[in-house]
C-alpha cells in the first residue's frame, strides 16, 4: 500500500473522531504562519510576519516574500509545536494553504506541508485561503451554526457569501474591480503613507472629519456587487488637483472620507443582502475585517434590523493559519478527500 492508499484510511478514522492533533501552514502572502490544533481547538498559533521587510518597497515583493518564507517555515514549525506542547509524532493530519495567493510564497507552504506529511506518513489537506478566512470565526465562536452570512473583505477578495459549509458557499455578491483591501493599500500610497495601508488609513481616519465627497457605487442597486476603482480613482484625483495648485491637503480628512465611503459600501450591501436572504447573523471575515470604523458601523446597522454580527478578534481577521486549521477541521468533516503528493499550489483558486 503506497502513501495515498495509507493517508485515505487514516483520513476515514479521522472523520469519525473529534481530538487528533492537525498541523496548519499558511504562506499565501507576507506572513508565515503555523498552527496546531486539537480538533476544533487552537493549541498554538505562530506567525512572522514580513512586513517591515516589505515597507521599504511600498508593497509586497514576491520574490522576496518567498524567499523569507522559506528561512521562517522550519523554525516556527518547531515553535507551534512547542507552544501546543506536542512532539511532530504527534501530529495526525498537516493543512496547507495552497490558494489563493502568489505563487511563489504558496509553493514554499505546499512543499513543506508535503514532505511533512509524507515523512510523519499522515494525510494532507489543501485548504483554500478565502474560506479560511470564512473558518476563523469558528475559533473564538465555537457555537455558531451554519447556515450563516459572511461578508468577507480581504486584500485580494470582497465577496458576501451564504455558508452552509466547507463545501457550500454561495457568492451573493463581490467586487467587480478592486478589493477592499487594495483600495485602502493603493489610497495609502497614494496619500504617502507605508504599507499595508489598511491599519494606516484607520488611524489617520481617526483625526479627520469627512468632508470630502465620495462618489457611492452602485447606490440603489438591486444587487449586492462593490466597486472600489471609482472610489480610489476621486481620491487620486483629489490629490493630484490640489498637488496641482500648489494647496496642501489634509490627509486626515482624505483618509476619513475615503473609510466613511468604503465601509459604507461594505455594510450596506451586507446588511441589506442578509435581510433580503433572511439571515440573523452577519460574520466578518478578512484583513479589512480589522478596521474598527468599519466593525462599529456593521454592528450598529444590523442591530437596528436584529441581526447579530461575529466579529473574529483583529489578529483573526488578517492572515493567520489557525483559519486554515480550522477550515481543514470541517473540510474533513464534510468528507473532502485529502490530497496526494502532486498538489499545486493555485496562486488564482
Ligand atoms: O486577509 P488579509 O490579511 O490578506 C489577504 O488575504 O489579502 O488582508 C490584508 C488586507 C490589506 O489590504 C490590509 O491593508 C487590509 O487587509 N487591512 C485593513 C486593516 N488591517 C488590514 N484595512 C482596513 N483597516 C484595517 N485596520
Ligand atoms: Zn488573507
Amino acid at each position: 500500500m503506497g502513501y495515498y492508499e495509507r493517508s485515505l484510511e487514516k483520513w476515514e478514522e479521522l472523520k469519525g473522531r473529534e481530538d487528533f492533533y492537525l498541523l496548519a501552514i499558511e504562506s499565501s502572502c507576507d506572513e508565515t504562519a503555523v498552527s496546531v490544533l486539537k480538533g476544533r481547538e487552537v493549541k498554538s498559533s505562530v506567525i512572522s510576519s514580513q512586513i517591515e521587510i516589505h515597507k521599504r518597497f511600498g508593497g509586497v515583493v514576491p520574490e522576496i516574500a518567498s524567499r523569507n518564507h522559506i528561512l521562517a517555515i522550519d523554525n516556527l514549525v518547531g515553535e507551534a509545536l512547542k507552544e501546543a506542547g506536542i512532539t511532530e509524532k504527534e501530529i495526525e493530519v498537516v493543512a496547507v494553504t495552497y490558494g489563493a495567493g502568489l505563487l511563489g510564497a504558496l509553493l514554499v507552504g505546499v512543499a513543506y506541508a508535503k514532505a511533512l506529511s509524507y515523512a510523519l506518513d499522515v494525510p494532507l489537506m489543501a485548504i483554500d485561503h478565502i474560506k479560511g478566512h470564512v473558518f476563523a470565526n469558528f475559533i473564538e465562536y465555537p457555537d455558531m451554526r451554519f447556515p450563516f452570512f459572511c461578508l468577507l473583505a480581504s486584500g485580494g477578495h470582497t465577496e458576501l457569501l451564504e455558508v452552509n459549509g466547507y463545501t457550500d458557499m454561495k457568492v451573493v455578491g463581490a467586487t467587480t474591480d478592486d478589493a477592499a483591501g487594495e483600495a485602502f493599500d493603493k489610497v495609502a500610497r497614494v496619500l504617502g503613507l507605508p504599507y499595508p495601508g489598511g491599519p494606516q488609513i484607520e488611524a489617520h481616519a481617526k483625526e479627520g472629519q469627512n468632508v470630502i465627497p465620495m462618489p457611492r457605487p452602485f447606490k440603489g442597486e438591486k444587487h449586492f456587487n462593490f466597486s472600489y476603482s471609482g472610489i480610489k480613482t476621486a481620491v487620486i484625483n483629489y490629490v493630484h488637483n490640489a498637488e496641482s495648485r500648489g494647496e496642501a491637503i489634509n490627509t486626515h480628512d482624505v483618509a476619513c472620507s475615503f473609510q466613511e465611503a468604503a465601509t459604507d459600501m461594505l455594510v450596506d450591501n451586507a446588511v441589506r443582502a442578509a435581510r433580503e436572504k433572511g439571515y440573523k447573523t452577519i460574520a466578518l471575515a478578512g484583513g479589512v475585517g480589522a478596521n474598527t470604523a468599519l466593525r462599529e458601523k456593521l454592528t450598529r446597522r444590523a442591530k437596528k434590523y436584529g441581526i447579530d454580527v461575529y466579529l473574529p478578534s483583529k489578529k483573526l481577521c488578517t492572515d493567520n493559519a489557525s483559519m486554515i486549521g480550522m477550515a481543514a477541521y470541517y473540510a474533513i468533516k464534510e468528507g473532502v478527500k485529502p490530497a496526494d503528493l502532486d498538489l499545486d499550489a493555485d496562486p488564482n483558486l
